[in-house]
């Protein structure tokens, strides 16, 4: 008896452990070059110096970008941490992530990962200023509300004032929320990564917000995330304040 007891109360620590863990698994990611490098290559030397750069050079802002070495053999890599993570946990992402793509995606010169906390991207082409049109995806709650016609508008009504202050914002980074009736509210995050012009992440905010349709129709939540700016609402808070 003793014995199974103490058996089943590990197994609640394994699994809150588990839990715990699962909360630091990454989203998604995409290794999107063809192209690839060899073990101490000048490309994959530069790439882990990159990668140290980042995790040193980010989390006082939250973000930040980086290029090492030259011409055929430079790595270009950003990333960005969620507006409200600390410093501690946006150092812990951005090296999880480097740590994960190196897993996930070996030895290809271009890859893209995002955690609820932070997004890392690295490339041999320079790709910062630009909107990310090619590396998008969408997570959604799976439970629809009562009624789409009166919630979706409510949706679009708070993203895009989210996205009006999120791009005049130096931070590039707004949340907010939004009355529903007496007992619920809409809760919403608009962020763009701090490489893009003002203009270009209020351009990739509402190109986001016009994809809703293809992913977030009448859900309880959703998101559209990208490698340049990403949106979320949800119907409970989900950021520190
Ligand atoms: C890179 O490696 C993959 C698999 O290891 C291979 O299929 C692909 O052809 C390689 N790409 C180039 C450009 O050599
Ligand atoms: C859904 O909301 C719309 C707009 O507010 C309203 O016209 C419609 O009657 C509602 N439908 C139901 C089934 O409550």
């Amino acid at each position: 008896m003793l014995c199974s007891k103490y058996i089943s109360f590990s197994f609640l620590l394994l699994t809150l452990f588990l839990h715990a863990v699962n909360c630091a698994d990454p989203l998604f990611h995409f290794c999107f070059s063809q192209e690839n490098y060899t073990a101490n290559s000048p490309y994959g030397t530069n790439l882990n110096g990159l990668l140290k750069i980042l995790s040193t050079k980010v989390p006082s802002k939250g973000f930040g970008l980086s290029s090492t070495g030259q011409g055929q053999a430079q790595a270009n890599g950003l990333a960005l941490c969620r507006g409200d993570v600390s410093k501690t946990n946006c150092k812990t992402c951005v090296i999880d992530a480097g740590k994960a793509l190196g897993d996930r995606c070996p030895y290809k010169k271009g890859a893209i990962i995002w955690y609820d906390n932070c997004l890392l991207k690295y490339s041999n082409i320079h790709f910062f200023g630009e909107i990310d049109n090619e590396n998008k995806f969408y997570l959604w709650n799976g439970q629809h509300v009562d009624n789409s016609t009166s919630f979706n508008p409510k949706v679009n009504d708070l993203l895009s004032s989210l996205s009006n202050k999120a791009y005049a914002n130096p931070k590039f980074y707004a949340t907010g929320d939004l009355k529903l009736d007496s007992s619920s509210k809409l809760y919403g995050l608009a962020q763009c990564t701090g490489d893009l012009s003002g203009l270009d992440c209020k351009k990739c905010l509402e190109t986001a917000i016009s994809e809703l349709p293809n992913c977030c129709d009448g859900q309880r939540g959703g998101r559209v995330v990208g490698g340049s700016c990403n949106i979320r609402y949800e119907l409970y808070p989900f950021v520190d304040v």
